[in-house]
């Protein structure tokens, strides 16, 4: 499938035959098309089952997945196309061969390429490279998927997204990135509290700060865990992410930032039911957040991890051309 991105203002206005390399080539429109598909996918795959036939998609994981594996092989076999397998754990992408001659064999055998990789500059190597859609499935940088994932979670809750207040705490890392993106560009206020010298990265900060003057969204940073205090949902992610090695002093240094039923009674001060608590999973229960948080009835981290496959779906049918 030749790619076939419809630029606007240098993002994609259309996904079909396009990469989803970060959310931030998308618009607030394509999102929400993307949500309706999602929510009709979800409620009833049968229209959809054989959406992909004929299709391949490969994923190249240099990094270990349990959501992101399975959701995107279920889906795609529900739809009816084919989902194979790479585990590049041991030889990273580019080593045996260059991600580019990688990239232009892929083109000749298969329809769809959906890397998890260390580096985001080797997602956007083999999208240059190949004719063919790629879907990140996790870099360094960003996990577009998951960010789709988590603020689909919260669309498809009585009262929607509106006038939602959303704190996100820990590491200003790939999944805090993606999260920025999504709830900036769709109007959710978002308060992102790290641990100094943790912040999300500039050109990030820069973007989303424009998305939310756009959508008109308050977009707040802060090192202080206090500043949880009057938001629908709190979010955290793992301290360490996979392949950091900048981890010396990480725990100690993020010990106050973890999700604990003290801190969620701050966050749900003013808020009707509590705060909802969100993480991407996996979860390393006693560290960034408490069992006790995450096993509470206000915990919506397994609804976030089946929309993984909702959403991906989605993305699947809008890219392929399927949606309807
Ligand atoms: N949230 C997520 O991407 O999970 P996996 O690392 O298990 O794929
Ligand atoms: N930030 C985490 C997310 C895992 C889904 C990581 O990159 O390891």
């Amino acid at each position: 499938m030749a790619k076939r991105a419809i630029k606007k203002s240098g993002r994609a206005a259309s996904l079909k035959g396009a990469d989803l390399l970060t959310i931030s080539a998308l618009t607030p429109a394509t999102i929400l098309s993307l949500f309706k598909t999602a929510a009709k996918a979800k409620k009833n795959i049968k229209p959809f089952r054989k959406a992909l036939d004929g299709t391949t998609s490969i994923l190249l994981f240099e990094k270990a997945s349990l959501r992101t594996r399975i959701t995107f092989e279920t889906g795609i076999n529900l739809m009816g196309g084919t989902a194979l397998y790479m585990d590049h754990s041991a030889q990273r992408l580019g080593e045996r061969e260059s991600v580019k001659d990688y990239g232009k064999n892929l083109e000749r055998w298969v329809d769809c390429i959906i890397p998890r990789v260390y580096s985001q500059s080797v997602v956007e190597e083999l999208a240059a490279a190949a004719e063919i859609p790629v879907i990140n499935a996790l870099s360094d940088r960003y996990h577009p998927c998951q960010g789709l994932a988590d603020l689909f979670t919260l669309w498809e809750r009585p009262g929607g997204l509106d006038g939602k207040r959303l704190a996100y705490i820990g590491d200003g890392n790939n999944v805090c990135h993606s999260l920025m993106h999504t709830a900036t560009l769709l109007g959710v206020d978002l308060t992102v509290i790290t641990p100094e010298g943790h912040s999300p990265a500039e050109d990030v900060v820069r973007d989303c700060l424009a998305y939310a003057k756009a959508s008109g969204s308050v977009l707040a940073f802060s090192h202080d865990p206090a500043a949880v205090e009057g938001h629908h949902a709190v979010y955290t992610d793992v301290w360490v992410s996979m392949g950091q090695t900048d981890t010396a002093g990480k725990r100690g240094e993020f010990g106050g930032y973890a999700v604990t039923g003290e801190l969620m009674a701050t966050a749900g001060i003013g808020i009707k039911g509590g705060s909802l608590f969100m993480h991407c999973l996996p979860a390393h229960r006693g560290v960034e957040v408490t069992d006790e948080v995450i096993d509470s009835p206000n915990s919506i981290v397994y609804d976030q991890a089946e929309n993984r496959m909702h959403v991906q779906n989605a993305l699947l049918l809008h890219i392929f051309g399927k949606a309807g």
